[in-house]
C-alpha cells in the first residue's frame, strides 16, 4: 500500500498561503476560499465536517437544487457538485458540508467510455464519483471549456482525466483524484464506502484516524 508522506500542516499552509498571493489573479474567488479553508488538520470534529461513508447520499452542493439529493437524470459528462449526506446517531439527517474537502464530483457517462485505471466495480451504469479538491494545493476543479474530456484546476492548471480514474494527465497534481464508490439507489446515488484514498491534504495514517473516527459519532 502506498505510503503518503506526513507533511507540516502549518509548514504546507504557510507555502500554500504564499504560493496562492503569487498567483491570485489567475484564481476562482470560491476555490481559493476553499483551498485555504482545507488546509489544516481535522480537528474539533463535528458530523458535518466527517468524510462521505457507505450509506451516505450525495447531495446538490450548488444551484436551484442545493441541498437536494442528486438524481441519475440529473447527471452528464460534465461535472455536477455535490455533498454527501448521512444521518448521525440520533438520526438526524446532516449534509456533511463543513468539511471543504468532502466536495465531491460526480458525472454520468456511456458505461463502455470508463476505463482503468477507474475502479469499474465502485461505479454503475457509467456513474462515477470523484472528490472534487484538487491534489495539488486544495483548490476546487472544474470542467474544462478548451478540452472538455478533461478536468482542469484552475490554480495552478492541474489536468485529470474523469473517464480513467481521475488519473494526472497535467500540472502539478502529484495524484489522482480519489474515487468515491457508489450505487444507483432508486433515482439516488449512493456511497458505498469513504473515498479510495485520502483527500488533499492528510497522509494516509491521519485518513485511517479520521474514518474510524467517523464511525463514533
Ligand atoms: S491547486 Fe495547484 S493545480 Fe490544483
Amino acid at each position: 500500500m502506498t505510503k503518503y508522506r506526513r507533511a507540516d500542516p502549518e509548514i504546507s499552509r504557510r507555502k500554500f498561503i504564499n504560493v496562492a498571493l503569487g498567483t491570485a489573479g489567475a484564481v476562482g474567488g470560491l476555490g481559493l476560499v476553499t483551498a485555504l479553508a482545507g488546509v489544516r488538520p481535522p480537528n474539533r470534529i463535528t458530523f458535518s465536517k466527517l468524510p462521505a461513508v457507505g450509506g451516505d447520499t450525495l447531495v446538490h452542493a450548488e444551484g436551484d437544487q442545493s441541498g437536494q439529493p442528486i438524481k441519475v437524470a440529473d447527471l452528464s459528462d460534465k461535472i455536477t457538485r455535490a455533498w454527501p449526506q448521512g444521518k448521525d446517531k440520533n438520526g438526524n439527517v446532516v449534509i456533511k458540508k463543513d468539511e471543504p474537502n468532502n466536495l465531491l464530483i460526480v458525472y454520468k457517462f456511456a458505461p463502455d467510455q470508463l476505463v482503468a485505471p477507474t475502479n469499474l466495480q465502485a461505479t454503475q451504469q457509467g456513474v462515477v464519483a470523484y472528490s472534487g479538491i484538487c491534489q495539488h494545493l486544495g483548490c476546487q476543479v472544474g470542467d474544462n471549456a478548451s478540452k472538455p474530456e478533461t478536468i482542469l484546476c484552475p490554480c495552478h492548471s492541474g489536468a485529470y482525466d474523469p473517464r480513467a480514474g481521475c488519473k494526472v494527465i497535467g500540472g502539478p497534481p502529484p495524484k489522482p483524484l480519489p474515487q468515491l464508490p457508489i450505487k444507483l439507489d432508486g433515482e439516488g446515488v449512493t456511497a458505498t464506502g469513504p473515498l479510495e484514498a485520502p483527500y488533499f491534504g492528510l497522509t494516509e495514517s491521519d485518513w485511517k484516524a479520521l474514518l474510524e473516527e467517523a464511525k463514533t459519532l
